[in-house]
């Protein structure tokens, strides 16, 4: 059964313009940035919950922070299908990453709930709180919750201000104490969908509008604290320095060289920052991160243990302290077969290739495989482009998803 002629074109235009509301709530005017427990997240909570309203749904916020509407199948307290992506975005984000998974997962609800459909299971559509860690560093925080795999440590992570995840959840309105109460019992959520930009170039090579994602990389994030000796720029002779930033950018190069003989593993050294950090002092005290990913754990590991010991050299070769501290690790994933083969099914019924590929990228799928099946549809986006303003879909493209989504959703009830 096709949808095309059921998903009524008004409903395309309001992905798309539902994404471009929540691009206006940003912590800053220049670019659009919403991270965790901000003020932003909270208006972006509430306006997604007005329109998970609207489109049928009874709405809740849970424990931690994540926006959930819930659509009734058939009778009440059915098991669910849960649909959901994130609202929370990098520094500096695109508008798509995260938004598109939840508007479509609207406009799906608003669809059946026009026609009266009910499901043989419930429909729950979350705006999950945290994916991105731009805060505490705390990726996949929201779907954790749901998924029983928060870790309690995290509550007494600091942002870069020195205000606890704790406390900032008590400013934001929840009790830290509660967040185990956010975890789902699994026989009550049947699988897990996510449609989400593909992040890559390959759907716009094979000029495909969608995709099905097969596995989501493994992932560590690595926070490096480089410790030297701060001093007078004038007047300490180049032999006797223990400069915190040189050591720390040859540590940087050594990680980029490091990956590019270990392909197709990656390696990206996004964030540093510099104590003291003025033009006439010899930097003391430097904090880098670096993020590895690969689609085999073992090759992560590896390259991950082959950095900290070129780390212990330069160490040693300038005289400078360096620690590493692991602040986020995640096995690879496999979507479930049985999702990706209703997924296939949907595609063709739609008229489109059923092509399947990996993601490079984190989703929240990944923490979702803990509680549930998974799957993913990624949608085309330009150039490849993401975490990044560039970052752009097509209103057709994001027609194909919604209904690819749609017709599965439509067939789990058969
Ligand atoms: O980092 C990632 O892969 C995702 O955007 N959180
Ligand atoms: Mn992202
Ligand atoms: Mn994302």
């Amino acid at each position: 059964m096709t949808v095309s002629d059921n998903f009524e074109i008004q409903s395309f235009c309001s992905i798309m313009s539902m994404i471009d509301k929540l691009s206006e709530i940003s912590e800053t005017k220049d670019c659009l940035t919403r991270r965790y427990l901000t003020p932003e997240h909270r208006q972006a909570n509430d306006l997604v919950a007005a329109w998970m309203s609207d489109a049928g749904m009874t709405v809740r916020e849970d424990f931690v922070g994540n926006i959930i509407g819930r659509y009734e199948g058939a009778q009440c307290g059915l098991p669910a299908v849960i649909i959901g992506s994130h609202l929370d975005t990098v520094v500096d984000a695109g508008r798509y990453d995260g938004m598109l998974g939840v508007a479509t997962g609207i406009e799906c609800i608003r669809s059946l709930n026009a026609r009266n459909i009910r499901l043989s299971c419930a429909l729950e559509v979350i705006g999950f709180a945290d994916e991105e860690g731009a805060r505490f560093q705390s990726t996949y925080l929201g779907s954790k919750a749901l998924a029983g795999t928060f870790e309690a440590s995290l509550l007494g992570r600091k942002d870069q201000d020195g205000i606890s995840m704790s406390n900032a959840m008590k400013a934001f309105g929840l009790n830290p104490d509660r967040y185990k109460e956010a975890a789902r019992i699994p026989d009550d959520v049947l699988a897990y969908l996510e449609v989400h930009i593909e992040q890559g170039p390959i759907l716009e090579e094979e000029g495909l509008a969608a995709g099905i994602v097969t596995s989501i990389a493994g992932a560590t994030r690595i926070r490096v604290t480089v410790e030297g000796n701060a001093g007078h720029a004038g007047t300490v002779p180049m032999d006797l320095r223990k400069d915190a930033l040189v050591a720390a950018g040859e540590c940087i190069i050594t990680v980029e060289e490091l990956a590019c003989s270990n392909s197709p593993v990656v390696a990206t050294v996004g964030e540093i920052n510099v104590r003291p950090g003025a033009p006439n002092v010899i930097p003391g005290l430097v904090h880098f991160s670096v993020d590895l990913r690969a689609a085999e754990d073992v090759k992560r590991k590896e390259l991950q243990k082959e950095i900290k010991r070129n780390f212990d050299r330069i160490a040693k070769t300038r005289g400078v302290g360096i620690s590493s501290e692991i602040v986020h690790e995640a096995e690879s994933v496999d979507c479930s077969p049985d999702i990706i083969s209703r997924i296939e099914n949907s595609m063709v019924a739609e008229g489109h290739k059923a092509f399947t590929l990996f993601s490079g990228a984190g989703h929240d799928a990944a923490a979702m495989a803990s509680l549930t099946d998974v799957g993913m549809i990624f949608v085309r986006c330009k150039g490849g482009i993401s975490h990044n303003p560039a970052e752009s879909i097509t209103a057709e493209d994001a027609i194909t998803g919604a209904k690819i989504l749609l017709n599965v959703l439509e067939n789990f009830d058969a």
